[in-house]
């Protein structure tokens, strides 16, 4: 049973919670033009897509080494943009900013100089009860570890943060059932996720990012924890959402993940050192490995 406020479920949900009514909810449908998770367009991306959905100007991160004043320059005045429907892969090596810009870009930190407008809102110096709320609202996160709830099964894990977003229960429950379907989940409806593979569970993240009909995915290493073949059909499953027309931004260390992208943006030493434009790898039929024939783990 779902209880709002409930201590344990809403600390893990952090980033996908609290809300107002149902009936509040704004659609992107400035964006998305009537874009739902539940009928996606089947539009593909052309030039025409240009609406900028996140843009960052000047924006820099400044922390403080642990248990002193001395300064460690995370992001150094960053000027980028997003465009409605573009795959984008941040690469870097390891400490070069690209966790603290998808933290920004995903309203769960905020820059120290610097602005930051997401769907033409001005998000880099609301409250942190704002940023929340924009967040629940506007992002779909997909992490390396999944970071889904262990006691609830594969429908009530989707459906909490429908929950927080005040969607009533019959509503949430068809939403869950229709978000799993699509990414090949529906006889796994009531495992939990140590009763589901690793690239499961990853199916059962997609999904939970997909339930607000956020502005824009954010995967950082959405592919690291799981063996190269189940990695190609989540790699696989993002390009089928990249063709509903979805904003995606996925953090690699892998080239390969990197090929099948619009653009790639590589970071050295919080700046950004390339910003270059993909000829994206095919994408494989998606007929095949829809997850329903894996193994459990
Ligand atoms: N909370 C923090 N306090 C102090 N320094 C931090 C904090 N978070 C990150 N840093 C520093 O900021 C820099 C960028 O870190 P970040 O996590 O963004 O790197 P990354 O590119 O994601 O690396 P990786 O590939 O290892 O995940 C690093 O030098 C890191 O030590
Ligand atoms: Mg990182």
């Amino acid at each position: 049973m779902l209880r709002k406020g409930g201590g344990a479920v809403k600390t893990e949900l952090e980033v996908q919670s609290p809300g107002l009514p149902y009936d509040s909810v704004p659609r992107h449908s400035e964006l998305s033009n009537q874009r739902s998770a539940l009928s996606p367009q089947s539009s593909v991306l052309s030039p025409q897509h240009s609406s900028t959905v996140a843009a960052v100007t000047n924006l820099s991160k400044i922390y403080c080494k642990p248990g002193t004043t001395v300064e460690v320059a995370a992001l150094r005045s960053i000027n980028i943009d997003f465009k409605e429907g573009e795959y984008t892969a941040i690469m870097g090596a390891s400490g070069s900013g690209k966790s603290t810009l998808m933290n920004i870009l995903g309203c769960l930190d905020k820059p120290t100089h610097g602005s930051y407008t997401l769907g033409g809102q001005d998000v880099s110096a609301v409250t942190d009860d704002d940023l929340s709320e924009i967040r629940s609202r506007k992002i779909g996160f997909i992490f390396q570890n999944f970071n889904l709830i262990q006691q609830l099964t594969v429908l009530e894990n989707l459906e909490v943060p429908m929950f927080y977003l005040g969607i009533p229960p019959a509503k949430r429950r068809e939403r869950a059932t229709e978000l799993a379907r699509r990414v090949g989940l529906t006889e796994r409806l009531d495992h939990r996720p140590t009763q589901l593979s690793g690239g499961q569970q990853q199916r059962v993240c997609i999904a939970r990012a997909m339930v607000n009909d956020p502005l824009i995915i954010l995967a950082d290493e959405p592919t690291g924890a799981l063996d190269s073949k189940t990695g190609q059909q989540i790699l696989a499953l993002f390009d089928e959402l990249v063709a509903t027309g979805r904003t995606m931004l996925v953090v690699t260390h892998d080239p390969g993940v990197a090929a099948r992208c619009h653009r790639v943006i590589r970071l050295h030493d919080g700046e950004i050192v390339s910003d270059e434009r993909n000829a994206p790898t095919p994408s494989p039929s998606l007929g095949e490995g829809r997850g329903e024939g894996e193994a459990r783990k």
